[in-house]
């Protein structure tokens, strides 16, 4: 019986964890809000991503990456193909952590590192997933302008990397919209 409520114990600690830390990330830092990206829109992502054809060992983040859809739906589209070097890059702990034991379980290769992106290095990534807001794609951009290798393949779900002009942009339904960008 003790276990059972140390159990819940953990729960509600993790809990208020992730509402502190979003709370903070949210009113104090500007940062994206944790919202996953809709079925649909990742399917079109990537299927967008595979038309690109990049090369097989490709290092690819994403950024802010929640549970990493992005990257999952990539590692079984892909999987015994290529050597992609699938990345997601997640700042609240608790989100980090549910996403590291769902890899676990099901014996993927995507690793996930627990960073602010705005504060490590975009460098040699060769194409980039993200679902963001408006604030965070400024800074974002400002970033990419100095480090990321020209030729690097941005992906945005929804928002506009400002300073950028898309090479293509597709709509997914009613309202979410695909915006994908050469460095
Ligand atoms: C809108 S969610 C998108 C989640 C996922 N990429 C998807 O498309 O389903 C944005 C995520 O980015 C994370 N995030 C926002 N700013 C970040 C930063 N500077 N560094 C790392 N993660 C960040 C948030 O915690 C949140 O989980």
């Amino acid at each position: 019986m003790i276990w059972l409520w140390c159990l819940a114990l953990l729960l509600i600690l993790i809990v208020l964890i992730f509402l502190v830390e979003e709370f903070f990330n949210l009113i104090f830092r500007g940062y994206a809000p944790f919202v996953s990206s809709k079925n649909n829109v990742l399917d079109e992502a990537v299927s967008q991503f595979l038309s690109l054809d990049l090369p097989d060992n490709a290092k690819i983040y994403e950024l802010g990456c929640g549970r990493a859809g992005f990257l999952r739906r990539l590692e079984k589209a892909t999987k015994n193909q290529t050597e992609y070097k699938l990345v997601g890059v997640e700042l609240i702990f608790p989100v980090y952590l549910l996403a590291k034991l769902q890899l676990l379980l099901v014996g993927s290769k995507i690793k996930i590192v627990r960073k602010n992106f705005l504060k490590m290095s975009l460098k040699d990534v060769d194409c980039f997933y993200c679902y963001l807001d408006g604030p965070t794609m400024a800074r974002l951009s400002l970033k990419l302008k100095k480090e990321a290798k020209p030729g690097t393949i941005l992906i945005s779900n929804q928002f506009e990397l400002p300073g950028y002009d898309p090479i293509e942009e597709i709509q997914v339904g009613p309202t979410q919209r695909l915006r994908i960008y050469k460095l």
